[in-house]
């Protein structure tokens, strides 16, 4: 799937996107850092391409990259369907460009990954967000997500507590 979002591309991406990914991950460290501590692109990249929970297998996995028309990724987002259970698809990961957040990009990503996830059959959506990011729990609160539950996620040496937030899309 390629949709053209203003004068950028959401598309699919894989393995063979790796030097853009690693390169936009190299740029975005500011949120490698606040999750684990540290920002290693070339390991978030094998993350975001290669990471799956138990019992799920590639097919499950669906990689989006904003990207411009010279190539360069500017946001990633990384869906899982049917996690942890029929009907609900998780975000992994929704992550910008520093310089262009706040300008509701975010929200018109969000926009395509619902109609995506819904014409595939998706019920609702989850989401992990850390209390110790408080603008992105402000960004899915704005869009209608609700913290049902909290649990303690550890990235290298970092704790996090995490609300788990749902919203239904159906
Ligand atoms: C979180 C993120 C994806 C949001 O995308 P964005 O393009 O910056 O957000 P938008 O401009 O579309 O904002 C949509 C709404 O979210 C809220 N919001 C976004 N950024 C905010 C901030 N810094 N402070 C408070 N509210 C904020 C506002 O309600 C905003 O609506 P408004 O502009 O009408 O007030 C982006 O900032 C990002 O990539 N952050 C770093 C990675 C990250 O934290 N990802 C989420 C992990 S759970």
């Amino acid at each position: 799937m390629t949709v053209q979002l203003g004068k950028y591309f959401l598309t699919e991406l894989s393995k063979k996107d790796e030097t853009e990914i690693v390169r936009f991950f190299a740029h975005s460290a500011d949120f490698a850092r606040l999750t684990s501590g540290k920002s290693e692109p070339e390991e978030d990249f094998l993350t975001l391409i290669n990471e799956l929970p138990e019992g799920k297998n590639p097919a499950d996995k669906i990689v989006f990259g904003l990207v411009d028309k010279s190539g360069k990724v500017l946001a990633v987002i990384d869906l899982l369907r049917d996690f942890p259970e029929d009907g609900e698809w998780m975000i992994g990961l929704l992550e910008i460009l520093p310089e262009l957040r706040g300008k509701g990009l975010g929200k018109e990503l969000h926009t395509e990954i619902v109609a995506f996830a819904k014409k595939a059959g998706a019920k609702s959506l989850r989401i992990g967000v850390f209390l110790d990011n408080p603008q992105a729990l402000k960004f899915w609160e704005s869009l209608g997500y609700q913290t049902f539950k909290q649990v303690k996620l550890t990235f290298g040496e970092k704790n996090h507590e995490t609300a788990v937030m749902r919203r239904k899309i159906w």
